[in-house]
Formats: C-alpha cells, structure tokens, sequence
C-alpha cells in the first residue's frame, strides 16, 4: 500500500492518537517477523478510529469481513461492552493461529468469535441485526460484501470499508481490483438507502450509515 499522505503525518496523527498499547505492539512485531503482508494490519490511527465508531454506535454486535492477524478485530473487540460479540472472517489459517494467539492474550478475547471460510458463505449464515460491519477482506468482492450484508445492518448502523482510495487507484483504475474498488465506491454513492463519506484516512475508509 503505498500511503496517501507524507510519513511524516501519518507519524504525527499516531503521535496524537491514543496509543495502542504494548500488546498492538507485539502483535504488529510478530505480524511483520510472521508473515509476508504485514502492511494489511490496519495500524494504529484506524484502529482507534474503528474503536470509536464501535463505541459512538453503541455497538454490541459486529461483524468483521478479513480478521489477518487480528489487529483491527481486536480493537473493534475492544470498544464492545461485556456480552458484546465481534463476528470475525478469514480463510488464511497461518493468520488464524496468529490471531488466536493473540485474542487468548487480551481481556477482550473472549468477544471474539472466528469464521473459518470464505466470508460469503459465512454471512449466508448469519442473522441481523447486526450494529457494524468493517469489510477489509478480498477487494473484488467488495460490492458482493456490501448487498450481503446491508439487510443485516439495522437501521442507524454502519458498514465501513477500507481501502477505498487504494492508494490513489481510484483515479486511473486498471486492474481487476481498481475496477471493483469504484464499483463499490460508485455504488454505494448511487445508494440512498445510506448516508455516506469517504475519510481521506490511511487508505480512504468509506463509512455508509443505514437510514
Ligand atoms: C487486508 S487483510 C485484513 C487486515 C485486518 N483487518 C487487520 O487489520 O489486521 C485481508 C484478509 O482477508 C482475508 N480474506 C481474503 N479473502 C477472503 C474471503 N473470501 N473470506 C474471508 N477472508 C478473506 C485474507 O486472508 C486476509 O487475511
């Protein structure tokens, strides 16, 4: 992902935000010594970010599409009240092991529930209402995530998206995943059923409210 904005901002919005923490640390650590993509993890301003919307919506049930190494579902975990539950997808198993390891090292773990399998088949067996829903799995199948899960979300409820600039692609898309990327862009723009904004945040995050 090449970053939108100079390091040195991105730097200085870390610098102002809450810090993670030592075990967002460690975790961050052994993403990067652990396996091949750790610019995936979502870092430490959107993690915060994600927390807070988690917590401004009153959240009590959220579903994750694209768990990695766990770093977003953790946060998300953590704005959750107690019997607060957090829905997480993947399908890599080297990230599961990763993640759990790390769900069984924090107090927030236990809110934490992993769907092994393509996130697809896992939202077909899901029942609503669901209060947010952060989708950060494959890019192609972006506007597929989208129709399935907004009948879930109730209303006043949020779906955010990450990588929605994708890393300024947006603007002369190319490759299959640019394409998929506008699509969804576009259509969740063309959707009135929503309140929208796209956030200028790290990788653009499109944050959709249900009316
Ligand atoms: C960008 S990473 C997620 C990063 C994560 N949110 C974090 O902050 O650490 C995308 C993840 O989606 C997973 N993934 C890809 N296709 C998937 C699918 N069809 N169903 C579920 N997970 C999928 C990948 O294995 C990968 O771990």
């Amino acid at each position: 992902m090449d970053p939108l904005l100079p390091p040195e901002i991105e730097d200085y919005a870390a610098a102002h935000t809450d810090p993670p923490g030592p075990l967002y640390e460690e975790l961050a650590e052994a993403t990067r010594a652990r396996t091949d993509d750790p610019q995936m993890q979502v870092g430490p301003v959107e993690g915060a970010l994600l927390k807070m919307l988690v917590q401004l919506c009153g959240a009590r049930r959220v579903l994750e599409i694209g768990m990695f190494t766990g770093y977003s579902g953790l946060k998300m975990a953590e704005g959750l009240p107690d019997g607060g539950e957090l829905i997480t997808c993947e399908i890599d198993p080297h990230a599961e092991a990763i993640a759990r390891e790390f769900h069984r090292k924090s107090p927030h773990g236990k809110k934490i529930t992993v769907r092994m399998g393509p996130a697809l088949e896992t939202i077909a067996t899901l029942r609503g209402p669901l209060d947010l829903v952060f989708i950060d799995a494959d890019k192609e199948h972006y506007p597929e995530y989208y129709d399935a899960v907004l009948p879930l979300v109730r209303s006043g409820g949020l779906i955010v998206a990450d990588n929605t600039l994708w890393s300024g692609r947006v603007l002369q898309p190319r490759r299959k995943t640019d394409l998929a990327i506008v699509a969804f862009n576009d259509k969740v723009a063309r959707d009135d059923r929503v309140e929208k904004v796209l956030l200028t945040v790290r990788d653009g995050i499109l944050i959709a409210r249900k009316k």
